[in-house]
């Protein structure tokens, strides 16, 4: 298992003041841009143009989480507007391991994502391919959802699978992760974590990364 990483959502930040409210996490690890295009989940949020303005003035680097149609097509540009790791969706790919090489050979970190229904045993043998796979932990689309427990199995099957191939990867969780369940994800196996809706309605968020980060650790 890596090190705890701490990566929080600006979903449920203020979009008017992105700038800022990046600047707010400087303790963060990454900072995750959830893409949405309307057709693979039901919401829209912002395209590479955007991407590439906020990777400027971010003081970590960007953690793109695609969640849109045609990923092979659509997630290299996400590399070029400057983000350090793209994540694209198994259930969008027509072909994960020639997307996820290219992903790496334009100088990103390759990541795949799996939503909750989606078995993680059919990718065992593309785990060497990738440097993060994420196990969502709510249906994609929204921040601010309930952590579903029904993902906690997975997660512990994801890590004994990468535990038996010796690789590297990193395991990441999204969706409903907060004090009061991060300590489940990271007790089955993951060490990123992903907090939206946690990081973004406290008071201090960069406080509120400390104390993610301490609680995953203990
Ligand atoms: C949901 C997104 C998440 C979201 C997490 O589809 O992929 O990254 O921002 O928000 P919380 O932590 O509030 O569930
Ligand atoms: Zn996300």
């Amino acid at each position: 298992m890596g090190e705890i990483q701490i990566t929080p959502s600006i979903l449920n930040s203020d979009f008017a003041r992105l700038g800022e409210e990046v600047a707010r996490i400087p303790g963060a690890d990454w900072v995750h841009v959830d893409v949405m295009d309307n057709h693979f989940v039901p919401n829209l949020t912002f395209g590479p143009a955007m991407v590439e303005a906020l990777a400027r003035v971010s003081p970590v680097p960007l953690d793109a989480h695609l969640m849109i149609e045609d990923a092979d097509r659509n997630a290299p540009a996400y590399v070029e507007a400057g983000c350090g790791s793209v994540t694209f969706h198994v259930e969008a790919a027509k072909a994960p391991v020639r997307l996820a090489r290219e992903i790496r050979s334009a100088g990103a970190r390759a990541s795949m994502a799996l939503k909750p229904a989606t078995p993680v045993e059919p990718y065992e043998d593309l785990l060497a391919e990738l440097d993060m796979l994420l196990i969502m932990t709510v249906e994609p689309g929204f921040g601010g959802q309930r952590f579903l427990d029904l993902c906690l199995p997975k997660i512990r099957r994801a890590r004994a699978l990468m535990d038996k191939h010796g690789v590297e990867t990193w395991l990441q969780v999204d969706g409903g992760v907060s004090l009061e369940t991060i300590e489940r994800c990271a007790e089955a196996g993951a060490d990123v974590f992903v907090a939206g809706s946690a990081v973004y309605s406290a008071d201090d968020p960069d406080a509120m990364v400390a104390a993610l980060r301490a609680r995953a650790e203990e």
